[in-house]
């Protein structure tokens, strides 16, 4: 069996699952909220340390402004139904992101979940929110150049480079998951899933289920992992 702390989802298929059934996108949304509070508890109890889960990404501005306006809301709805829940599970609230362009409201509803979760010490449930890999990548060499000209800096090499990702204090990625059968990244961790195994699966976000998470994971388990190394040495 592979060691699993970390797991991440891009959870893509909602507006195409709601299509499907003659609904708005926003259909898919909601029921993609839903979702989220299903698998994550679910997580939780099989003992993931980490669960990460795209819910905006810097590109996704680019979308009608009802649409964005709506998505932004969700954290509200999130929360407001389920934090209740979050702390009786014991998880952890946290969000990486570039959180300026984040309206106020949905700024201020997450800070009071992370605030109101932070001693727990369950499962890190973490959010990607106004999320981009390449954003991302870019701030860290900002952040380490500020430190490096106040002479604060350590020698840039992987791991003091780490220090500098929103993603510092969660551990590497193991399994990256995408519902919708899309095979691609979207400018999701880019550094992070440098040795994740990665699991696509034909199904939109609103039917993914805890069954699915566990097929995923015994395929997970399945697979040899290198990291450069040989099998049998
Ligand atoms: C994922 O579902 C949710 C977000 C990206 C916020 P989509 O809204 O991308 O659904 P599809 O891919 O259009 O079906
Ligand atoms: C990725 O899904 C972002 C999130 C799941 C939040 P998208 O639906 O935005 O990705 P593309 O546009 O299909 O690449
Ligand atoms: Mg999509």
């Amino acid at each position: 069996m592979n060691s699993l702390e970390h797991i991440a989802i891009i959870m893509d298929g909602n507006g195409r699952w709601a299509k499907e059934k003659g609904l708005p996108r926003t259909a898919g949304h909601k029921k993609g909220v839903e979702k989220v509070r299903e698998i994550a508890i679910y997580a939780n109890k099989l003992g993931i340390k980490c669960l990460t889960l795209y819910a905006f990404s810097t590109e996704n501005w680019k979308r009608p402004e009802k649409e964005v306006n709506y998505l932004m809301s969700l954290p509200k709805v999130f929360f407001k139904a389920y934090l209740k829940e979050l702390m009786e599970n014991n998880i952890k609230v946290e969000m990486i992101g570039e959180w300026s362009r984040i309206p106020d409201e949905a700024k201020s509803i997450f800070k009071a979940a992370i605030k109101e979760t932070s001693k727990n010490t369950g499962m890190i449930l973490n959010f990607a929110m106004n999320y981009g890999g390449r954003d991302e990548i870019v701030s860290a060499c900002k952040k380490y150049a500020k430190d490096y000209k106040a002479g604060k800096a350590k020698s840039l090499n992987e791991e003091t480079f780490k220090n500098y990702l929103m993603t510092a204090k969660l551990p590497d990625v193991d399994l990256l998951i995408r519902t919708s059968n899309e095979i691609r990244l979207s400018n999701f961790l880019l550094y992070e899933v440098a040795y994740s195994e990665f699991i696509f699966i034909d199904r939109y976000w609103p039917d993914f289920s805890c069954q699915d998470l566990d097929d995923c994971i015994d395929q997970y388990n399945k697979r040899g992992r290198r990291f450069g190394d040989v099998t049998n040495k």
